[in-house]
């Protein structure tokens, strides 16, 4: 068996939905600070600059090995000239002069640190900034009118932006789980999002529902909240009737039954074992009790979809953000088809293509299948 020759070339395709991203690749060391570059993008409302660097960084994850020198770059997909000029600039200094001054930035810092409340968007951390605020305890000392959502967020800042571990995503899924069949006996609970993807640590837990009989879900939502609600695991809920017509990538025009999507913002309160709770968080001073909180405060999505969108929509909130902004672009652009995280549909023949798992829709849209533990993208 003989090694790769050094100027051996990978081909890379240029649709994240068409290559295999693992949660653990061979580049962070540049995926890292192009995101750096993404995120700050995204904080200055330039979405075209925020993607391109995004795109670059995905590619690098799809690589089989690390990236040593510029030549290993050759042939690959979505490098544009600002990201292979900080590539170059980190493979030869080490470290690349405008992520630095980026990281470091006043704007950056406080983009990130409002923008982190669990709420607040670009555009309201912005209007912050620029009244010179910075940070969380701002918006309370200057008394700034905010949402209920917005005032959740602060309230559980600290908590909601430590890591969600796997663990504590398998005692919400439990909690969950019964809440689904004591409301629903026969209803299904499906992890989605990054923990569905491998990841060992989430920003939040997201979870899809179904029930096999087509419209047995129906006002579940309601039903499933009271449950968490009297037994006192909800700190804060927020249901949306997602329209489908109002979502910006469906079709145009949607049938009657596509109109029943339901999904809840929540945090839920999560009772911590005596390992997870005590020294850390009364060291930080968090807490008023000595012995630290009892419990923790955790995001969770919740959404529930009738059986027969259910694979379009574990597919759709599955991820990675960039996995399922490719899947539609690679539906749109090369099949003439219209995917959203409710259906299928093929723009030429003037129909609805029906999928009952994902691996249908990698086939109806002419794609490998790629199962969730390499959408990392
Ligand atoms: P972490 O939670 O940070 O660990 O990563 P994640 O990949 O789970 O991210 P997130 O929970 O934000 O999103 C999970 C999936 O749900 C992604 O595929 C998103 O595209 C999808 N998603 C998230 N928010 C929305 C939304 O508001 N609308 C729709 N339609 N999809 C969403
Ligand atoms: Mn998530
Ligand atoms: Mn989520």
């Amino acid at each position: 068996k003989t090694s790769p020759k050094p100027s051996a070339h990978v081909a890379v395709k240029s649709y994240a939905c068409q290559r295999r991203s693992p949660l653990n690749h061979h580049n962070t060391f540049l995926t890292e600070p192009l995101e750096i570059l993404a995120e700050n993008a995204e904080f200055m409302e330039n979405e075209g600059r925020n993607i391109a660097f995004r795109r670059s960084a995905s590619v690098l994850k799809a690589l089989p090995r690390v990236v040593r020198r510029m030549e290993d770059l050759k042939n690959l997909p979505c490098l544009g000239g600002h990201s292979l000029r900080v590539i170059k600039e980190i493979l030869e200094d080490g470290a690349s002069q405008e992520v630095e001054t980026t990281k470091q930035s006043e704007q950056f810092q406080a983009m990130k640190a409002l923008t982190g409340v669990f709420g607040v968007g670009v555009k309201s951390a912005d209007r912050w900034f620029r009244e010179g605020l910075r940070n969380p305890s701002d918006l309370i000392r200057t008394g700034q009118k905010l949402n209920h959502t917005q005032q959740a967020g602060v309230r559980y800042y600290n908590d909601l932006n430590k890591p969600v571990t796997k663990k504590e995503a398998e005692a919400i899924s439990d909690m969950v789980g019964k809440a689904v069949r004591a409301v629903l006996p026969g209803a299904i609970l499906t992890l989605t999002g990054g923990f569905r993807r491998g990841k060992e640590v989430g920003h939040d837990v997201d979870f899809l529902i179904t029930h096999p009989e087509e419209g047995a879900e129906e006002g579940m939502m309601p039903k499933v909240l009271k449950w968490l609600e009297d037994q006192g695991l909800l700190l804060y809920q927020k249901t949306t009737r997602n329209s489908y017509l109002e979502s910006r990538d469906g079709p145009e025009r949607a049938p009657h039954h596509m109109d029943r999507f339901e999904r809840c913002f929540s945090i839920f309160k999560l009772e911590q074992t005596k390992e997870c709770s005590g020294t850390t968080a009364g060291a930080a001073g968090m807490s008023e009790q000595q012995s630290g909180p009892s419990w923790r405060a955790v995001r969770v999505d919740l959404v529930v979809s009738p059986y027969s969108q259910f694979a379009y929509a574990t597919l759709g909130w599955t991820g990675s953000k960039l996995f399922e902004r490719d899947l539609r672009r690679w539906a749109g652009q090369e099949r003439g088809m219209s995917l959203s995280n409710h259906a299928l549909y093929d723009s030429k023949r003037h129909h609805y293509l029906h999928a009952s798992s994902e691996e249908e829709i990698f086939t109806h849209l002419g794609l490998e299948y790629i199962p969730p533990s390499e959408r990392n993208a």
